[in-house]
């Protein structure tokens, strides 16, 4: 089904190019500025990327000043609710600036768009809004825009089925030294808690060759580090039918050169096979760094999570990493409060991380999403038991990370430097291989380098240190 109340013709990829150069005619008069706001991951934010392209290719430049902006757009995520409550107080505060400015364009986009009556919602409490769509039309984006440039009325367009994948979108990344690249897109797993498979549709992979030449191009342009982005990265390859399978693509990216270090996430413990892990081991550019959520440290809940695997087929699967590559740093995401969770099922979790020792770790109150199996379960957790079991969470994690980070101290790490340091003018900033963010002083500026660096500091989500 095509939820699509306007008429609007449907386009190839091809006849894109009409819409741009049409609005390309308007933006050469008027010097139109835009302002993305995004919400969610990394997917999210690269998806913000492809937006931005292609808006830089329709004569659009873009503006840090939202106030400034003739186009907002905001790039939403529906993971957790607290993501939804932010996007529905920023899209209400933007209505008196809509009276002022009627012909400022405001745009809702991304994953929350995808859920069944979001946008109804949208268009009945929010009706100043121009245009709505979701996360399998963003190429049609040019068009959408063309659309809400000439209509009267809320643009929606959301299509319930993904499409094929769509290569060539231009894209206008962050300057800098890391880029993403997507490498699959959606998820198959259905972990019962989820909404993204329903948002983000079935596991589909890019091909091979155009990941290949997407980082070559990045190596020309400059970038050291590449990360590579998908919901389960691990199964890259399942769907291609071709025994290309993500070790193989670790491996031949591990050729190019110029690529300094590579990155991927997020990673799924049932399909992180041990060719992967020999893959890591073995490939020189990929960091000592693993993201492996486990979610929860309970068999019980981890059963009911629909999440394939036991805590112990995780711990000895982290055990095994840690013998094939001993430096290595191992984050995850944990949830607290699914819906049944006991206090023994909680007691399990801290349990697992007091053995695995997370360098770090994100930790999540359960958030019910509609059309999720668990949102259906009948034994909820009351929000009081949430936020105590989150704060114990959180304190013994934040004692862990401390006291890892600790080992750093008066030890050199090798910093790929990103620029200077968002909190501290006066530091430059960069990440170890593991992924720590280490800020520190420099004689000269250091962008894009990788530096010797011996740590003077070691707090609870940062190094610091001089360079040496
Ligand atoms: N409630 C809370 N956390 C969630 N996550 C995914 N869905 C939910 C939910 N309904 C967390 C998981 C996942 C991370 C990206 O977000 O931990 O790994
Ligand atoms: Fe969601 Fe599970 Fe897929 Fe991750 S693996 S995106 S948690 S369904």
């Amino acid at each position: 089904m095509n939820r699509q109340n306007i008429d609007i013709p449907q386009t190839s990829i091809e006849d894109q190019r009409r819409y741009i150069a049409e609005i390309n005619e308007i933006t050469s008069k008027k010097d139109l500025k835009y302002h993305i706001i995004t919400y969610g991951c990394q997917m999210n934010v690269h998806d913000s990327e492809k937006l931005a392209g292609m808006l830089n290719t329709m004569g659009y430049t873009e503006t840090l000043e939202q106030n400034k902006a003739d186009l907002i757009l905001f790039n939403t995520c529906c993971v957790r609710e607290n993501a939804e409550l932010k996007v529905y107080g920023n899209v209400g505060s933007l209505y008196t600036s809509k009276q002022q400015n009627p012909n400022m364009i405001i745009g809702i986009c991304g994953c929350m768009m995808q859920q069944e009556d979001i946008s109804h919602y949208i268009v009945k409490k929010f009706p100043f809004v121009d245009l709505i769509f979701g996360t399998h039309n963003l190429h049609h984006f040019p068009r959408l825009l063309w659309g809400a440039l000439h209509s009267s009325h809320t643009v929606v367009e959301i299509l319930d089925k993904e499409g094929l994948i769509v290569e060539d979108i231009p894209l206008t990344r962050n300057l800098g030294v890391s880029a993403w690249t997507t490498i699959m897109y959606g998820c198959n797993n259905f972990c019962s808690y989820c909404i993204v498979p329903y948002v983000r549709g079935r596991e589909r992979s890019r091909q091979p060759i155009d990941i290949i030449s997407e980082i070559k191009q990045l190596s020309e342009d400059g970038y050291k580090e590449i990360t590579l982005l998908g919901q389960n990265v691990n199964s890259y390859g399942k769907d291609l039918g071709k025994h290309y399978y993500f070790s193989d693509l670790l491996r031949e990216i591990d050729d190019i050169d110029g690529i300094e270090r590579v990155r991927f996430m997020t990673s799924h413990p049932k399909d992180l096979s041990k060719d992967l892990i020999m893959a890591m081991a073995e490939s020189e550019k990929v960091c000592e760094h693993l993201h492996l959520p486990i979610q929860s440290g309970s068999n019980n809940v981890l059963k009911t999570m629909n999440r394939g695997y036991t805590r112990e087929e995780y711990m000895d699967l982290v055990n095994l990493i840690r013998e094939k590559i001993p430096q290595i740093a191992v984050t995850t995401d944990i949830i607290v409060g699914f819906p049944g969770e006991t206090d023994i099922d909680f007691a399990h979790t801290l349990d697992v991380v007091n053995k695995m020792e997370f360098d770090s770790a994100y930790t999540f109150m359960y958030s019910q999403r509609t059309g999720t199996p668990a949102a259906k379960m009948d034994n909820q957790i009351d929000n009081k038991t949430m936020k105590a079991r989150l704060q114990a969470l959180m304190e013994l994690q934040n004692k862990i990370s401390r006291n890892i980070n600790s080992r750093a101290h008066n030890q050199i790490v090798e910093v790929l430097v990103e620029g200077l340091s968002k909190n501290r003018n006066d530091m430059f900033s960069g990440r170890t291989r593991s992924n720590k963010l280490v800020n520190f002083a420099a004689p000269y500026d250091v962008t894009g380098k990788i530096v010797q660096i011996k740590v003077n500091k070691a707090k609870t989500w940062t190094l610091e240190g001089v360079m040496v």
